[in-house]
């Protein structure tokens, strides 16, 4: 069998873990969760723990299929379905009022709850053969990016979590987009791997929060830093990164760059990352390549803009959130 695909015996096992209010790290399609069952506040208290969450940050529901919204959700409105049609399993995060069984830990003290359906064969396998939705934030510790292989979690979790299922690398690479659908045009709470433009071709018009405030009024998530690498990460225009890494270098400083194009620098100093010309293969490696600069014991990330189009949107989202100088703890 593949190395990067586990036993049926192991999913079977992180099953039973779920089962008595343990913790199992498992791939999804974009980044890795760390998972306990979503109806047990006290399994689902473990996760704020290990990954050090402030309790008002809710955690993201994942069910097997459409079939199961009503299960955790008190309200499906008709755009719900439609987008779950289109779109799951898959990448996307629905907002929705929260049905009362779902622990209010899980929801971080809210009326609504976030849920979506994985699209990854092993995340998919694990919710079934547990028989109960799985809440799972991305697994990784506070300050760190988001983990999208097992050794990632590894690096973060290892000694806090009794399982980790390793499918290989994530397909994505980025987390889901988050939508409230509590609202009226509905909120893009979080750009993620499926494009606002592909959502508004499915349910017309949508309204994103463009002051931090608002989106920390409306997505508790949004408050704290996330995807946070150790070295400072300095947000440029494209093609503007070579002159300031050669100053930074200059200075005697590590210098890691992320652009799509060459430079012409040359420095032991220097960690150059060529990004892909596809956003979807930029995605796909955004997160390890800032583990791996961290790793390299960079000072400072300088990293290029990209267009906010499609995935471009996400992935500009998330060098923000790096480079913002505002930031607190991350815990997300
Ligand atoms: O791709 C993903 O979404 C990954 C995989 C594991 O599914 N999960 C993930 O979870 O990124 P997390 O917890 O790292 O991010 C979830 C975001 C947070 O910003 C959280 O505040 C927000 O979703 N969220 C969760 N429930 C919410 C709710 N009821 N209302 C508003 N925002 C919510
Ligand atoms: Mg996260």
């Amino acid at each position: 069998m593949d190395p990067a695909c586990p036993e049926p015996e192991a999913i079977g096992q992180a099953a039973q873990i779920i089962r008595r209010g343990g913790l199992v790290a498992f791939p999804t399609e974009t980044v890795y969760g760390l998972g306990a069952d979503a109806l047990n506040p006290l399994a689902v208290g473990r996760i704020f723990q290990a990954k050090g969450r402030p309790a008002d940050n809710p955690v993201i529901v994942h069910i097997a299929g459409a079939e199961d919204l009503e299960a955790v959700a008190a309200r499906v409105p008709e755009q719900a379905w439609r987008l779950a049609y289109s779109f799951w399993p898959g990448p996307l995060t629905l907002v929705l009022p929260r049905a009362r069984r779902v622990p209010e830990v899980t929801t971080g003290g809210l009326k609504t709850v976030a849920v979506r359906v994985p699209a990854h064969p092993v995340a998919l396998a694990l919710i079934l053969a547990s028989g109960c939705p799985i809440a799972a934030p991305s697994a990784n510790r506070s300050g760190r990016a988001s983990p999208t292989s097992a050794a990632h979690v590894m690096e973060d979790l290892a000694g806090r979590v009794e399982m980790v299922l390793d499918g290989g690398p994530c397909p994505v690479g980025v987390e889901s987009t988050v939508l409230d659908l509590t609202e009226d045009p509905p909120i893009l709470l979080r750009p993620g791997a499926v494009p606002q433009e592909a959502l508004e071709a499915t349910i017309g018009e949508i309204r994103t929060l463009q002051r931090h405030q608002d989106a920390a009024k409306r997505s508790p998530g949004a408050r704290y830093r996330h995807y946070a690498p150790r070295a400072r990460l300095l947000l440029v225009g494209p093609g503007e990164a070579e002159s300031l890494a050669s100053r930074l270098l200059r200075e005697g400083q590590k210098i890691g760059v992320i652009a799509q194009r060459h430079l012409s620098l040359e420095s032991p100093k220097l960690v150059a990352r060529v990004m892909p010309q596809g956003l979807a293969e930029y995605a796909h490696i955004l997160f390890a390549t800032l583990r791996d600069m961290d790793a390299a014991g960079c000072d400072v990330i300088v990293a290029e803009a990209v267009a906010t189009k499609g995935l471009g949107q996400a992935i500009m989202d998330r060098l923000r959130r790096a480079s913002s100088p505002s930031a607190g703890a991350d815990n997300s």
